[in-house]
């Protein structure tokens, strides 16, 4: 943040280093249900970020001390592959991952009916593939369409999406080199319906105005990716349906034959 740079990270005409306007998203992709041994999972492309998340639960939480008698407790582990970034990265958890499970946690718990699962722990895993600025909320937003693939009570769905200042302008979903020698970087969770806010951090600086029009940015930003994160929700459980006719017709042929 705030390194001095020759690059220019925004035309005269507002066009943003990748192409992008102000207020434009990189492309996101979400797939929901993508691996075969969670109870949910979500894989998601968000710009050149790609990202896996996995869910267990509820189940017992174990060691038992960390059990909550009223309510369960979620449990977030986010982890970068050492492949993930330009240089490798040492694998295992550092500080910066610690931090973005803690906040990954707490956004989730948020939104999760936890008070309907006593001693129970709700696990998620997610794991970065390749980052590209963005990734605890490309993780977060994933780890919501993985929570809701495991069929876990909740509120709503919950939306990670940053928005920042390059260049003296406020601008959505910072890219690599705009996170690098931008002004401001501020990533948020928000329950899209009632644009509720559950997270919010800021790295670098920005007028109080600013703030406020990055958090309006990313809160219509949060309506778009709540649709896509639907869509894929929609299609796993239209494959769903089709492999239990395929299972129902199969059965009765069986039967047929006896
Ligand atoms: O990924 P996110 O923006 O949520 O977190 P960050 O700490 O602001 O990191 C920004 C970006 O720096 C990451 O998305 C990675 O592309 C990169 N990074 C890296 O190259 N090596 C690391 N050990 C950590 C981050």
């Amino acid at each position: 943040m705030s390194m001095k740079t020759d690059i220019k990270l925004i035309d005269d005409k507002g066009v943003r280093i990748d192409g992008r306007k102000p207020d434009q998203l990189r492309p996101i992709k979400i797939e929901a249900g993508v691996l075969k041994r969670a109870d949910g999972s979500a894989y998601l492309e968000w710009g050149k970020n790609k990202v896996l998340a996995a869910v267990y639960g509820p189940r017992e939480a174990h060691p038992r001390h960390l059990q909550d008698s009223a309510k369960a407790i979620v449990q977030c582990r986010y982890n970068m592959a050492p492949f993930s970034v330009g240089d490798r990265k040492r694998p295992g958890p550092d500080r910066r991952s610690v931090e973005i499970s803690k906040i990954i946690s707490e956004a989730l718990e948020s939104v999760i009916l936890t008070e309907l699962f006593p001693r129970s722990s709700i696990d998620v895993f997610i794991e970065v593939l390749q980052a590209n600025a963005g990734t605890r909320c490309a993780g977060l937003t994933a780890a919501s369409v993985a929570l809701a693939d495991a069929g876990i009570p909740m509120k709503d769905l919950v939306v990670g999406c940053a928005a920042g200042k390059v260049e003296g302008t406020v601008v959505l979903d910072l890219g690599k080199e705009e996170d690098n020698f931008g002004q401001a970087d501020v990533p948020l969770a928000i329950i899209p319906r009632t644009g509720e806010i559950v997270l919010l951090q800021m790295d670098g600086d920005m007028t109080r105005e600013e703030l406020f029009n990055a958090i309006d940015m990313a809160k219509d930003a949060s309506l778009r990716i709540y649709e896509l994160q639907k869509e894929a929700l929609r299609r796993r459980y239209a494959i769903v349906a089709e492999e239990e006719k395929e299972e129902i017709a199969s059965m009765e042929e069986i039967k047929e034959e006896e």
